[in-house]
């Protein structure tokens, strides 16, 4: 992961191709539950894929508050109030996720292990779309303009 300052609408595109990257694992983690009864996906599976995409989401998360937060912080006067939110659903979502995946984990049927990925999936479809409506918008992650016209009226 790069320190190097990105642009407001860079960050956003990164963002939200995560979040694209994101969803589409969730659906592979689905699919491969609804597989479970066939025989061509086993539990082990399932449940080292929903530890890998707690990971991602881990340095997704990570991302975000590195290159988002400033980003964020700076768009307009509402902007630390935004930034204390985002922190605050991270930190919900962290606990949350952690959760899940152990319940993912710990699961002893087919079943279980089907209710607690059905869960996780549609947690973190709730958390992107929410997210993508509050911050990661043209709106708040523009590049700035610098005034050119300094001395006009
Ligand atoms: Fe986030
Ligand atoms: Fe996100």
């Amino acid at each position: 992961m790069s320190d190097q300052p990105l642009m407001p609408s860079e960050v956003r595109r990164k963002v939200l191709s995560q979040h694209r990257e994101i969803e589409q694992m969730l659906s592979e983690l689905e699919a491969g539950v609804a597989q479970l009864g066939a025989g061509s996906v086993d539990a082990g599976q399932v449940k080292r894929a929903a530890y890998a995409l707690r990971g991602i989401l881990e340095l997704h998360m990570t991302f975000e508050e590195a290159h988002m937060v400033p980003a964020i912080n700076e768009a307009d006067g509402f902007g630390p109030e935004r930034v204390r939110h985002l922190y605050a659903e991270h930190a919900e979502q962290r606990q949350e996720l952690d959760r899940l995946v152990d319940a993912i984990q710990e699961a002893g049927s087919a079943v279980d292990l089907a209710s607690s990925v059905t869960k996780l999936a549609n947690m973190l479809r709730k958390d992107i779309e929410e997210e993508e409506r509050e911050y990661v918008t043209e709106k708040l992650l523009r590049d700035s303009i610098i005034p050119t016209d300094t001395f006009g009226g």
